[in-house]
């Protein structure tokens, strides 16, 4: 039972998505704040409930009127005042340390239901499109630019950073420096609709070396593949692109790399063979209010030589 319930207590206390293992300099430095505001606000409620306490002896034998004032002065005004504001000050100074940072690298990244579009920016205005994952160089200053197609989503990577919204018509800005490589969970934090809970997506910090070759290939056109015949048969292509085919919708997820990525619609399934069919078959299922219909009215084969075609594109 004991094992159980420090189980539960510290559940999240490490691992993928916990704020209280930060892998980047923005998530240590609210986890300090986190700290300082828990010491700040035991203190005050230690003091204000003791001072109730206190004043409470006074029921039985009237108290004192100046007594008593002078506690709710000092106990319930001055020592909260004091230690707010202190807190305040702290917190101030975080905002300048939030934003100092020259990015080394810029990503575009739009929230839409119930999926994330990732555009990373290179040099001379080039834009590589990928979606639902975002790789990371560790140790270099990374600008996330944060904006949203529909709906007000929030971005949040605990282990990275705090929290940003996105928001329709405008753009917010949030800077990430990671310092530990690894696969960190990414998840909306504002609700956004029926699948809002359906829209995660991995974190993959990687070495800098390691991640110039990864952007690399991405960058480059889809392998040729199997036949996508049945893919662009089937009208796919309206909704997607796969750089180097006929396939260029930009309603959907960029599929040019999907074989490369870890997981399938927007970090809730394992990137399987099987899911991958199941996710065409039975998109609705999957991913309630999605805006991708279900395909399932297709013929197996189809199903078949669709997902084939997709798990080829590495
Ligand atoms: Cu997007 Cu919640």
């Amino acid at each position: 039972l004991r094992a159980a319930f420090a189980g539960l207590l510290c559940g999240s206390c490490s691992g993928t998505q916990s704020a209280l293992d930060p892998a980047g300099h923005e998530a240590a430095e609210v986890l300090t704040l986190f700290w300082v505001m828990l010491v700040g606000a035991a203190l005050i409620w230690t003091v204000v409930i003791g001072a109730a306490v206190f004043g409470g002896r006074f029921q039985k034998k009237p108290i004192d009127e100046r007594a008593g004032l002078r506690i709710v002065l000092w106990a319930g005004a001055v020592f909260p005042t004091v230690v707010l504001a202190a807190l305040l000050v702290f917190g101030l100074r975080l905002m300048p340390v939030l934003r100092a940072a020259e990015p080394a690298l810029r990503i575009e990244v739009s929230g839409e239901q119930y999926w994330w579009r990732v555009t990373y920016l290179g040099p001379d205005d080039t834009r590589i499109e990928s979606a639902n994952e975002l790789r990371l160089p560790v140790g270099r200053a990374v600008e996330l630019i944060l904006t949203s197609a529909d709906v007000i989503h929030s971005l949040w990577i605990p282990t990275l950073a705090g929290k940003m919204d996105m928001i329709p018509g405008r753009t917010n800005r949030l800077v990430l420096r990671p310092e530990r490589t690894g696969i960190y969970r990414g998840a909306c934090a504002e609700f956004c609709g029926r699948s809002h809970a359906l829209m995660a997506f991995p974190v993959v910090v990687m070495e800098p070396a390691e991640f110039d070759a990864w952007l690399a290939r991405e960058t480059a056109p889809a392998p040729p593949g199997r036949d996508p015949g049945a893919f662009l048969a089937s009208g796919c292509g309206g909704c997607h692109t796969v750089r180097g085919s006929e396939a260029a919708g930009t309603i959907g997820p960029d599929l040019t790399h999907l074989a490369d990525r870890r997981t399938l619609g927007a970090g809730i399934l394992p990137n399987t063979p099987e899911n991958l069919k199941r996710f065409i078959a039975d998109t609705e299922r999957v991913k309630p209010g999605v805006r991708m219909p279900s395909f399932g009215m297709l013929p197996g084969a189809d199903i078949e030589a669709i997902a084939a075609y997709l798990g080829s594109l590495k």
